[in-house]
């Protein structure tokens, strides 16, 4: 059996990842070690081994970490130098740009995956949440190369910005809970803005309100003007699909609890008709699913309320534009801690499982044929 080693289990992506282990019954197939840097003992799955412990961490053939990018700067290259040959499977960004790391995100790269593996890579890395989500709306009309550009507004989720940040999310509804209803409506509109700005409202993770307000920068500055988190944007977008598609983003946080929703504007190189653009969309996954462009249906399907804890990806206000032929517009929602996180992780090990597995059929149907 294949040993699995999981570094950051306790944090919000680590607990989705361990949960959809469980849930689809892949710690049956791998035996699983969890590591910590504070906790000893027994935890959920057995002794818990130190996550600075180089010795037990090279005695794995995967490791996934969810710990984020300092421990991966830390210990990565510490694993290689000692000469760790298993496979790393990250949810932070630290490996993302560097040219032999795949970021995997299989229901659209599962060929490059392949060639990675056969060609011995070891590296791999998740996406960006709001690259592989838009990734997983848009995979098929990415795969028909129909895509000249994209212009993308997102609506991050607290979840995004960290535990702490969604928690802090949570205070702040909880500090406004006291409210004079009966107040006339602009002074209670005042009052309630009013409390936002006051010295003892909860703001130390998100240096801001994010209830009754939205956050249009996330992550660190660029010298172009672009937020780091629009740089990924389209740097990621294009490693994943190895081509150079112009995507142009603004990231905004919303007060959403774990879901992303993006409005994309699609320039397409060829004019194709509505229904063939739906019919592209729906066709690519069996995740991705078209909503019908009414109220109704939108506002029930099309939410973050309604994605949430889910894997399944909307895609709908699917229009033509009347700005020429070829554009498009839609919105999609999905939950950033699943497929914007932890499932790509999760497939990859299993996808790695099966590769070794195929390869060891294969030296022993090999070495059969050859014994006298
Ligand atoms: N950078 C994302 C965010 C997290 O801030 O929402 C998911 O990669």
């Amino acid at each position: 059996m294949m040993k699995l080693g999981i570094i950051g289990w306790r944090g919000m992506v680590g607990s989705v990842l361990l949960d959809r282990l469980k849930t689809c019954g892949d710690l049956e197939r791998f035996n699983t070690t969890l590591f910590s840097s504070t906790q000893k003992g027994l935890g959920p799955l057995g002794e818990l081994k130190d996550s600075f412990d180089l010795k037990s961490l090279s005695s794995m053939d995967i490791i996934i970490s969810c710990q984020g990018s300092d421990y991966t700067q830390n210990i990565h290259p510490r694993l290689r130098q000692i000469g760790w040959s298993g496979y790393w499977i990250d949810a932070s960004s630290f490996l993302r740009d560097k040219s032999n790391v795949l970021i995997t995100l299989d229901p659209v790269n599962q060929k490059d995956i392949e060639s990675a593996l056969e060609n011995n890579q070891k590296d791999f890395v998740g996406g960006n949440c709001t690259v592989s989500l838009m990734l997983m709306a848009l995979g098929g009309l990415f795969s028909k190369n129909l895509v000249e550009w994209v212009n993308c507004v997102t609506y991050q989720a607290a979840s995004g910005a960290g535990a702490a940040q969604l928690k802090e999310l949570f205070s702040q509804i909880s500090y406004l809970k006291e409210m004079d209803l009966a107040q006339d409506i602009l002074k209670l509109e005042k009052t309630v803005n009013d409390k936002l700005s006051r010295s003892d409202f909860p703001s130390k993770s998100l240096q801001h309100p994010l209830i009754g307000n939205l956050l249009p920068w996330i992550d660190s500055e660029m010298e172009n003007g672009m937020s780091k988190e629009e740089w990924k944007g389209e740097f990621e977008t294009n490693k994943i699909l190895g081509k150079k598609i112009p995507i142009e983003s603004l990231c905004v946080r919303v007060g959403a609890f774990r879901c992303h929703s993006q409005a994309l504007t699609v320039k397409l190189k060829e004019d194709i008709s509505l229904k063939q653009f739906e019919e592209l969309v729906d066709s690519h996954n069996q995740w991705v699913k078209v909503i019908p462009n009414n109220k109704a249906d939108s506002l029930k399907y099309l939410t973050p309320v309604a994605v949430s804890g889910s894997l399944s990806i909307p895609v709908g206000r699917i229009r033509k534009l009347s700005l020429g032929p070829g554009f498009f517009s839609l919105f999609t929602v999905g939950d950033q801690l699943l497929w914007g996180a932890a499932e790509p992780l999760r497939r990859m090990a299993q996808i790695i499982l099966n590769h070794t597995e195929q390869k060891q059929d294969l030296r022993r149907d090999y070495e059969l044929s050859r014994s006298p």
